[in-house]
């Protein structure tokens, strides 16, 4: 683990899951530094890991080698204007975890592009340790920062870099509001199942450990998803009477519309939280 200083900007869910992760794989707990406006929530951040925890955003952040900023969208930039020439000075990378809000802009209210800006799109499941996170580094960021940003994230999940920033919309689209098509599917076949007779417990637990078998095969297994599919359908079976009736209503033309509405979306997201 890296003995840098971090300091997250915001002490929430998002954060309070980051620090679990980083102490869990061997964070010294002394070098995070947490600055977090609710007392509660800085006392238990502080009983629970040990962390130093403050009220005010730039003394956490005196010295960092890392800051996370992991504040709403919202909020980010009045988080981070006061930040500008403290974090300038200490040469500071910056991590955003804030969903859609842009690097350049990020760069623009730190006062400049040559601020080192690492963008990261993680996802819900990052709460229980299998997030999926899509990392951006701005030209300034070197190579020693991309690392620690890639550590930081990896501790709560999977990581993998984009070399445009412009991809980031189809990650919103893809991993990012992602969990939620499971789950809704989830929730389709639970209820089918249920209509089919079978209890809503019996129902609902089936469900979920065939989504999570499923998930763990296809990661296990060197074959696409496609070549597994076809390999539990066999002509004139059960699989295959299922698969027919999903083709029949264009499922798949269904997830290029959603995604596709999803990644709009971001981007129309991006421009209103960019116009500060
Ligand atoms: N949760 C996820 O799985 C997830 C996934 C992808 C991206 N993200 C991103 O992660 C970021 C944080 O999300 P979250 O779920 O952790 O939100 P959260 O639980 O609301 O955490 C944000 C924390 O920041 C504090 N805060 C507000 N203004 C602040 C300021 N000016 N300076 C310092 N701290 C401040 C908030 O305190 P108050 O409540 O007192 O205002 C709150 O404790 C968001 O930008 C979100 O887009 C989260």
């Amino acid at each position: 683990m890296s003995e840098e200083v971090i300091a997250f900007i915001g002490g929430g869910n998002m954060a309070r899951s980051l620090i679990g992760g980083l102490i869990a794989d061997g964070q010294p707990a002394a070098s995070l530094r947490i600055a977090e406006p609710d007392a509660e929530r800085r006392e238990s951040l502080v009983r629970e890991f040990g962390v130093q925890a403050f009220e005010d955003n730039a003394t956490a952040a005196r010295g960092a080698d890392a800051v996370m900023l992991a504040v709403k969208p919202q909020t980010l930039a009045t988080a981070v204007r006061p930040l500008a020439n403290q974090l300038r000075e200490q040469q500071s990378v910056v991590i955003s975890v804030a969903a859609g809000v842009r690097s350049a802009d990020i760069g623009r209210w730190l006062g400049g592009e040559d601020v080192p800006v690492v963008r990261a799109m993680p996802n819900t499941p990052a709460l229980v340790k299998t997030g999926a996170t899509a990392l951006y580094a701005t030209p300034a960021v070197n190579e020693a920062q991309r690392n620690l940003a890639e550590t930081l994230l990896r501790a709560v999940g999977m990581v993998v870099w984009l070399p445009d920033e412009a991809q980031m919309d189809a990650v919103t689209a893809l991993s990012g509001s992602g969990p939620a098509y499971f789950f809704y599917t989830m929730e389709a076949m639970q209820a089918a199942a249920e209509a089919q007779g079978l209890s809503t417990e019996t129902a609902r637990l089936l469900t979920l450990e065939t989504a999570l078998g499923a998930a763990r095969m296809a990661l296990e297994s060197s074959e696409d998803p496609a070549t597994l599919r076809r390999r539990v359908s066999s002509p004139g079976g059960t699989t295959a009477a299922a698969i027919e009736a999903l083709q029949a209503g264009d499922l798949a033309g269904l997830y290029q519309k959603a995604l596709a509405a999803a990644a709009a979306r971001a981007g129309e997201i991006g421009d209103d939280l960019g116009a500060h």
